[in-house]
């Protein structure tokens, strides 16, 4: 039996070894997956490293707060890692290097397309923050060809900043919550902030949404996000989504990297939903 597991500080909370034992009951995978805790006080996330390769893991997720000590730590990334600057999965291989991947931003945008039913390509996206977690979708996100994405922030100089990053011929903007481009309104409306942890809305009008437009919350919980309420208040007929199908997602991505079999993620979302109710 292959030993995965997730690492992070806190982990008590984390539904990974959920996920994965779904991933591995659907596709009959020979695998075994838990939590591990790393305490920053007592180890450093390189000596853990070495001992759960010295004990025989053959991949290992990582969580808050050690994604940048992953990018640090992997001997080779992946471009989608580099582009986020965060690793979430690691490859244990035989010759004892480890390969780094950020699963992140490709769990979102297959989200959106396979369970979303929606096409990037030529769509108008808005993104709000400009954080850790909107850094690790842009590479995904890019590639789906949308006509343009504007990247709004608190800090306004961060969305810019983030928006000047991308080599592509797709108008990538920045700005502050102020100056949203309105006009037509906006095709895919993510909120990549935090702020929903502290039950806040991002400040943004609601001229952005229009009557078809998806709006993600990558945040997720028992009930609808407060932005998702805001935007169905809004435009009753908008779809909404949370982001349990990314955290979905981005397991299924690292599952494919570690057993070269791709699981279905709808009936893993709808079961993992149904124990948080
Ligand atoms: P993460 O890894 O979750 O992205 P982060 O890198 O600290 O964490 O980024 C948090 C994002 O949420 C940022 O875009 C932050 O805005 P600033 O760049 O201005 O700090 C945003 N954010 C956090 N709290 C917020 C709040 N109360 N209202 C609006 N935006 C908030």
């Amino acid at each position: 039996t292959d030993k995965y597991a997730v690492v992070g500080y806190p982990i008590g909370h984390s539904k990974s070894p959920l996920i994965h034992r779904l991933f591995a009951e659907q596709t009959g995978q020979d695998m075994c997956y838990e939590a591990i805790l790393i305490d920053n006080e007592e180890t450093t996330f390189r000596w853990s490293m070495a001992d759960l390769k010295q004990r025989g893991y053959k991949g290992i997720n990582i969580t808050v707060p050690f994604k940048l000590d992953a990018f640090e730590y992997a001997d080779s990334k992946s471009s989608r890692a580099e582009s986020a600057h965060a690793i979430n999965t690691f490859v244990f291989n035989e010759d004892g290097s480890t390969t780094g991947d950020n699963t992140d931003g490709i769990g979102l945008v297959n989200d959106i397309e396979i369970n979303g039913r929606r096409s990037f390509k030529d769509q108008r996206i808005l993104i709000l923050g400009a954080g850790g977690a909107v850094q690790g979708i842009m590479e995904p996100l890019l590639e789906k060809q949308p006509a343009s994405v504007h990247i709004a922030n608190r800090t306004a100089k961060r969305a810019e900043v983030l928006g000047q990053r991308f080599e592509t011929d797709i108008p990538v903007t920045g700005s502050g919550w102020d100056d949203i481009p309105v006009t037509e309104g906006y095709d895919i409306i993510i909120n990549g902030t935090s702020a929903s942890l502290d039950n806040k809305l991002p400040p943004v009008s609601e001229a952005v949404i229009k009557a078809n437009s998806l709006v993600y919350d990558m945040m997720y919980g028992a009930e609808p996000t407060i932005f998702m309420n805001w935007a169905k208040q809004h435009q009753p007929n908008c779809t909404v989504m949370d982001g349990l199908g990314m955290l979905v997602g981005q397991a299924a991505e690292a599952f494919y990297l570690w057993r070269g079999v791709k699981p279905k993620t709808a009936p893993v979302i709808a079961e993992v939903r149904k124990l948080m109710s």
